[in-house]
This record gives C-alpha cells, structure tokens and sequence, in this order.
C-alpha cells in the first residue's frame, strides 16, 4: 500500500528559457482508489521537448500546462492495488498522468502493456509516441520511395533516430545530421549512409550537397515535425529568406502531430515488431535515475545531451 507519493510540478511558467526553478518536487498524498480505479507504480518517465511549450501560458495544439499541477507525460509502471476488473497487481500499464512516482488512475486511462521480449521502456521510445511520430511523418507525408535521398535532422534522437531507419527499410539513401561525433558514429553503425555532425561541419548546405548531391531535389518533400530550436513563447522564429525555392523545386512542405495519423496506430505496431524481430530497427536511450532528476534530464534535452530516447527510470 502506497498512500504518498512524490511528483514534479510546474512552480512557474519560465521567463524564457526553461530552467530548474520552474520546477518544484513535493510529497503529494494518493486518494483512495475508487469503483473502477487503479493504484500504479511507475518505473519508467518520459521527458520530451514537447513539454517545454506547454509550459508556456500560450495554447498551441495543445493547452498549456497548469501551474502547481505535475508535468505531464508518458509513463509505464506496474498496478501495485486495483478496484478495476482489466488489471490485476503487477500488470505494466502506460499512463500520461506524467512526472510521479506513483498516481490513483480510472482503467479508462490506461493502456496495458505485454510482457514481452522488449525491455519494457522501449513503449515510451522505439514503439511509442517517438517512434510512432517517425513511422506516420515517414509513411504519409514523406512517402519515401526506393532510391531516393531522405536527410533527417535530429538523427540521432528519439524520434529522428526510428526516421532514418524506417527510409533504409524503404530502400532509400540516408543521410542524418547530429551534433555529436558519438552519435554519428553510432548513425552510420546502424547503416546509415552518411551522418553529418552539423555542429562541426562548418556551412550544413555544403556539407549537404556533398552528401546527398542537391540539398534539395525538384518535389522533394519535408516533413516538419518539430522546430527544437525555436520553440520557446519569448524567441520569434527565425523565417527563412529563400522560401521561393519551394515553388522552383516543386517543394510540398507538412508539418503535423503525431495523432493526426490514429488511424495508422494499429499497421505501426505490427510493422514495428516485424522489423524489431528482424533486426532492422535498434535505437539506444540515455537515462537519468530518480524522479528528483527528471527536470535535469528534461532540461539536458535541449543541450543535446541524450543519445537516443531520453529517460528517467525510477526506483
Ligand atoms: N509533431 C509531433 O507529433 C512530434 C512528436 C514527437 C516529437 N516531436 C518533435 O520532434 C523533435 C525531436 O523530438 P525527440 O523526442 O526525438 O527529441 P530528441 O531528438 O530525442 O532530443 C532532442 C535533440 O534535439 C537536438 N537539439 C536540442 N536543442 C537543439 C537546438 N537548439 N538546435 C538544434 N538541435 C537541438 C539535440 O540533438 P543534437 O545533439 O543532435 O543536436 C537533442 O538531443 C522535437 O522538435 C519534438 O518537439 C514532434
């Protein structure tokens, strides 16, 4: 029996840039569980970059997070009580109920999860929201097609990481920048065609060119799934001056959300464990121990500091 338990909240929405006293760890006591409810443990956190917009006080695709109230998140613990006819003690179960240690959730909540041969934080990485962002923005706006070139930002990530690999399977060349020598060196181990440490390389459009011939192909397609760099409320987003290119090159450029593509949720999860057992994805992940250092490791996000999905793996 669990009767408190610890959680991050938001103390205050950042002045500009996210910074540890915009976070505050307490004790908060669970309520008893109710018809229909479960008690969970968690193992497993996720810190994503998307958390750091919703900590601003603006509503994007999504309302921003309240204050005094835990970051909210994905998460993947055990049922440790239950007053819910679905789950038993034991069961691992996937939550957004986000930075806690433990919570008192509805069944209706909940996603149950197996327990496979995957380590079990890989639902969070490879075979969730990361991994799921990769395959949709990849098989409906991207629509690779065997031969050509796919460049991918963020290659190395989480989300970057599963893009590059899905292009391979399609057949295509790949080309991913990174900003570490580490993780392109572990790019190219995983077969990807060339891996451009875009911190080092001096001009990227050169560097580009000479790795993928055109740094953009006449109806070449970008899939805009994030703008790291420049999603804080304070910073305008620089525009870019030769947008005519887009109609010279015939370029169709998409951003989207991850769960603008549900309808794909269930062909992801089958053509992910059939390239998984085939040893045609990997992925790594750094991880952080305890719930006291998720706003570090949250923070370190935008550092660069993760290889990978990044984690905080709790007691
Ligand atoms: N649209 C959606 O539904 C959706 C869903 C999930 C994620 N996303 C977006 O996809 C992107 C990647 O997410 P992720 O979860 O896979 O994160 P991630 O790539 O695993 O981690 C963030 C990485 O971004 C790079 N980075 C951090 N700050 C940067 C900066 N100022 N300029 C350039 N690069 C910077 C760093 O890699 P380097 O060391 O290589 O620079 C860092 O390791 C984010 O923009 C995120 O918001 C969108």
């Amino acid at each position: 029996m669990i009767s408190s338990a610890r959680a991050v909240l938001l103390r205050q929405r950042p002045a500009k840039f996210p910074t540890p006293h915009d976070f505050e760890l307490v004790e908060q006591r669970l309520p008893v569980l109710g018809p229909g409810q479960v008690l969970v443990r968690n193992l497993w956190m996720s810190v994503d970059p998307f958390m750091r917009a919703r900590m601003y006080g603006v509503s994007g695709y999504i309302g921003p997070f309240n204050l005094g109230e835990p970051m909210l998140g994905g998460a993947i613990g055990a049922v440790v009580e239950s007053q819910a006819a679905a789950y038993s003690p034991g069961d691992l179960v996937a939550s957004m109920f986000g930075w806690r240690e433990a919570f008192v959730g509805d069944e209706r909540s909940l996603t149950g999860l197996p327990h496979g041969d995957v380590p079990i934080e890989a639902h969070l990485g490879v075979l969730g929201m990361p991994g799921f962002t990769a395959y949709g923005g990849m098989k409906r706006i991207g629509e690779p097609k065997a031969g050509e070139t796919v460049f991918v930002s963020g290659a190395a990530g989480a989300v970057g990481s599963i893009a590059c690999q899905i292009a391979k399977i399609e057949g295509c060349r790949v080309v991913g920048a990174a900003g570490s020598d580490e993780k392109c060196d572990w790019l190219r181990s995983i077969g990807i065609d060339s891996a451009i440490n875009y911190r080092t390389c001096g001009d990227l459009t050169q560097a580009l060119r000479a790795a993928a011939l055109e740094a953009a192909n006449p109806f070449a397609r970008f899939v805009e799934c994030g703008m790291i760099a420049g999603v804080t409320a304070a910073l305008p987003l620089s525009a870019p001056t030769n947008l005519l290119n887009v109609v010279r090159r015939r370029i169709k450029m998409q951003g989207y959300i991850s769960f603008d593509f549900a309808d794909l949720q269930g062909r992801f999860e089958t053509d992910m464990a059939r390239w998984i057992g085939e040893g045609r994805i990997q992925w790594q992940q750094t991880v952080e121990y305890g719930i006291e250092n998720a706003a570090a490791a949250f923070l370190q996000l935008f550092a660069g500091a993760n290889l990978g999905k990044m984690l905080v793996k709790l007691a």
